[in-house]
């Protein structure tokens, strides 16, 4: 384990088949999780999936059920709290409102009894850049700097392993994106390993090295940001990270480079290494970036799939991009993402166009077609917009 300029190491956690049962809910199923020391993770998933209780479990506020917690390679399933090298940032960072600035970076330093708590709680305020609000108290402060308060409170404990629990979600949007960028350059400065938890996903790609997407207490895939992005292996992590088109079809032949899927009538081609399925039913998918809109049907090539004609039946302009919906008989609708590079959309509602992708850019899923939302051909229940509408609606219920 490195040292950081703290003189202390990140931690190793493992979670060993934890699990967490509440009376008549299981809250966290049978999770396994390796962080690396000095790695940024971040646990990933809707409102309600588990992830708050997983990190009260590694807090240990909360006793799993089954399994074993493992901190810097040490068993601490049995240890309290406060014997665990351990500090959590929460989303509501309760500052003590009659203390300074400075005073409540330094309390906890007090009440242990450490050496110069002022001198090292000036070094964590130096380091969230708050050096000229030491002598403010929190009210004085806004959202943000409080935030930053409250993390140099938890930073100057050198912690092995840093929790935070949503700990930009009172912030408004552009603050919230400058806060991800600052608190990855600290964590970098500081090299302690970060398990950062939210339920943004934008958040966790721009922050983490590494994102487990959780799912009703599950670990659906753990993986660089990248990484899950170009190759979902389910439905869920194809449309909770991002946006994806997903079909349903039949593999109809395959070679060692590719699948060859026959939907509706449609000749989809995946790369075999991109695909969880390679024979039967399956699903596969194309994100909306990667397909190309053609007024004109194109002329067919080896290594591009092309579907069409369909009709298009929405153009909604974004600034930097638009979301065109194509209808297409027997695929339903398929969402596609133009860059607005020139003035004005590149096909209107109502036009007939052809759409194309290469094959190099699909996927192919575990999960069986049936398990894939309700398919009906011609109707909207298959369209992104109509899935994210879903999943906030689902979300909703959940907070
Ligand atoms: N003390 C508890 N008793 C019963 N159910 C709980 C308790 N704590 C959490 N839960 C349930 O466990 C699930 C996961 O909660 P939580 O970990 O807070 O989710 P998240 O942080 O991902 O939103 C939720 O359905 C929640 O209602
Ligand atoms: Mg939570």
């Amino acid at each position: 384990m490195s040292k950081n300029e703290f003189g202390t190491s990140g931690a190793d956690l493992e979670l060993r088949g934890v699990s967490k049962r509440f009376p008549g809910f299981t809250a966290i199923e049978e999770l396994d999780l390796t962080i690396p020391a000095g790695s940024f993770f971040a646990l990933l998933g809707p409102s309600g999936c588990g992830k708050t209780t997983t990190l009260r479990i590694v807090a240990g506020l909360e006793e799993p059920t089954t399994g074993r917690v493992l901190i810097g390679g040490k068993d601490v399933t049995d240890a309290k709290p406060f014997q665990r090298p351990v500090n959590t940032v929460f989303q509501s960072y309760a500052l003590f409102p009659h203390m300074t600035v400075i005073e409540n970076i330094a309390f906890g330093l007090r009440r242990r009894r450490i050496e110069d708590p002022l001198g090292k709680a000036r070094e964590a305020l130096r380091l969230v850049e708050l050096e000229n609000v030491a002598q403010r108290r929190p009210a004085q402060l806004s959202g943000g700097q409080q935030q930053r308060v409250a993390l140099a409170r938890a930073i100057v404990n050198r912690p092995a392993l840093l929790l935070l629990d949503e700990p930009l979600g009172a912030l408004d949007l552009k603050l919230r994106r400058q806060m991800q960028l600052e608190l990855k350059e600290i964590q970098a400065q500081v090299g302690l390993t970060f398990l950062h938890v939210t339920h943004d996903q934008e958040e966790a790609m721009t922050m983490a090295d590494t994102v487990a997407v959780m799912n009703k207490g599950r670990i659906e895939q753990m993986g660089a940001p990248e990484e899950l992005y170009e190759r979902p292996r389910t439905a869920f992590v194809a449309n909770f990270l991002g946006q994806s088109n997903l079909f349903g079809g039949k593999v109809v032949s395959s070679s060692d480079e590719s699948i060859v899927v026959d939907v509706h009538g449609y000749r989809v081609e995946v790369p075999r290494a991109r695909s969880q399925r390679h024979s039967g039913e399956v699903a596969v998918g194309v994100r909306p970036e990667k397909i190309e809109l053609h007024a004109n049907e194109p002329v067919p090539a080896s290594g591009i799939n092309i579907v069409g004609p369909g009709r298009v039946t929405d153009v909604s302009f974004s600034g930097v991009s638009t979301s065109y919906q194509v209808s297409l008989p027997g695929l339903g609708v398929v969402t596609v993402f133009a860059q607005n590079r020139s003035f004005g959309p590149v096909v209107h509602e109502g036009e007939q166009v052809w759409l194309s992708w290469h094959v190099e850019h699909g996927f192919g899923l575990e999960d069986e077609p049936e398990q894939l939302p309700k398919f009906a051909a011609d109707d909207d229940t298959q369209s992104i917009a109509a899935q994210r509408r879903r999943q906030l609606q689902t979300e909703l219920e959940g907070a």
